[in-house]
């Protein structure tokens, strides 16, 4: 580790099929390093698996960067959070000698990646947000060419208003990424039908 990393309680799984990309696992407001460990197994079989814990508890759950109120973020914590996220990342990567992860992130995870790709293009391979929103309110003036994201929004989403979906959809579409968004008949929660899409995306790497 080096001196300067965050420390974060996590899982890694070393990959039994190298061929494919690692994913990095962010769980959702009270979730933990091993909630989206069988998530991960069942989209991308085989690929090395990094499952880091938020670090902020809110009423004793865990999320990677603090709120105001629901939907509503502290901008200052979440540039924060994700720059210790991304240092987090890159000494993982040293550590374990893996390549750039691709994210698998649900709600809470979904915003901390896609504020990982605002602010540190690159360091991912790409990108699924399952349940995100737009991360700032200002986007960082990125560059995300051929950076894949594949963003699954539920049109019945109590938490994430469609229009807040297709604009995440445009900023990262206008930053140059590769965006596959699709909006399913859903609400926040997770279906077979995010399974099935998310495999199939995974595949494509
Ligand atoms: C967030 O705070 O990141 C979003 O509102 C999603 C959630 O965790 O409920």
């Amino acid at each position: 580790m080096s001196d300067t990393a965050p420390t974060l309680v996590h899982r890694f799984e070393p990959a039994t099929d190298t061929a494919r990309p690692p994913l990095l696992l962010l769980h959702g407001t009270g979730g933990d390093e091993d909630d989206l460990i069988p998530l991960g197994r069942r989209v991308a079989p085989g690929a090395a698996l990094l499952s880091p814990r938020g670090a902020v508890l809110e009423n004793g759950m865990p999320r990677f960067f603090r709120r105001l109120s629901e939907g509503v973020f502290d901008e200052e914590d979440l540039r924060r959070r994700t720059d210790d996220l991304a240092a987090f990342i890159r000494d993982a990567q040293a550590r374990h000698g893996i390549a750039a992860p691709v994210a698998l992130g649900f709600s809470n995870g979904a915003n901390i990646a896609a504020a990982l790709l605002l602010r540190h293009p690159g360091l991912l391979r790409g990108a699924a947000l399952l349940r995100a929103m737009v991360p700032f309110q200002e986007t960082p003036p990125a560059r995300l060419d051929g950076t894949k994201v594949l963003l699954l929004s539920g049109t019945t989403d109590p938490i994430v208003p469609a229009a807040n979906s297709a604009r995440l959809a445009a900023i990262l579409q206008g930053a140059g990424a590769t965006v596959k968004h699709h909006e399913l008949p859903l609400g926040h929660g997770l279906s077979q039908m995010d399974v099935a899409l998310a495999t199939d995306w995974m595949a494509g790497f």
